[in-house]
């Protein structure tokens, strides 16, 4: 795979040229083990293809991330929304706010996405009764917010 997305055929015997653009260091090892967590759903999500019956368990088949295109002709790129995110790598960005996730795009959206999420959960503690004048929001702390607005 060339720079951007753009395929460069080059031979194996050419070392200087094969170089591995993906900004990925996928652990093969630890994706394929027997019973990984997520798989049920996954199963349920995207169906038998790609997630293998074991007798031990479920297991993620090399099909389910590698695909060819429809030619058959070329193997077609791995994709965060198809292969990483459903199941089992939800970008869910905090943990007091479970239905968060943040979008899978460039750190402009992204940024722009945390920028709202935190000032609609700023506005609404404000709103709480009683807590008209906490300046930290979600510390979930009354004390403290209480002591930092004195
Ligand atoms: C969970 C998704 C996933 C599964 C399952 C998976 N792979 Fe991969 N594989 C990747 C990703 C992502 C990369 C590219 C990132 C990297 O190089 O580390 C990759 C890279 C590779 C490469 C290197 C390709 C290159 O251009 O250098 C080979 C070979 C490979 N996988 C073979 C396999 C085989 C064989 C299996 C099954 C036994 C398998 N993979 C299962 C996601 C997966």
């Amino acid at each position: 795979m060339g720079e951007a997305g753009r395929l460069v055929r080059v031979r194996l015997d050419q070392g200087a040229e094969l170089k591995d653009h993906a900004q990925l260091k996928l652990n093969h090892k630890k994706h394929l083990k027997v019973g990984l967590k997520g798989l049920e759903e996954l199963r349920a999500l995207a169906g038998p293809r790609g997630v293998m019956q074991r007798t031990e368990g479920l297991q993620l088949a090399c099909s389910f991330c590698h695909q060819t295109d429809e030619a058959g002709a070329f193997m077609r790129p791995i994709s965060y929304a198809r292969h990483c995110g459903p199941a089992c790598h939800p970008l869910d960005v905090d943990g007091r706010l479970p239905d968060a996730v943040a979008p899978h795009d460039k750190p402009a959206i992204v940024h722009a996405y945390l920028r709202a999420l935190y000032l609609e959960a700023y506005e609404q503690c404000q709103a709480l009764p009683g807590r008209r004048r906490a300046r930290r929001p979600m510390t979930g702390n009354d004390e403290g917010s209480a002591k930092s607005s004195s």
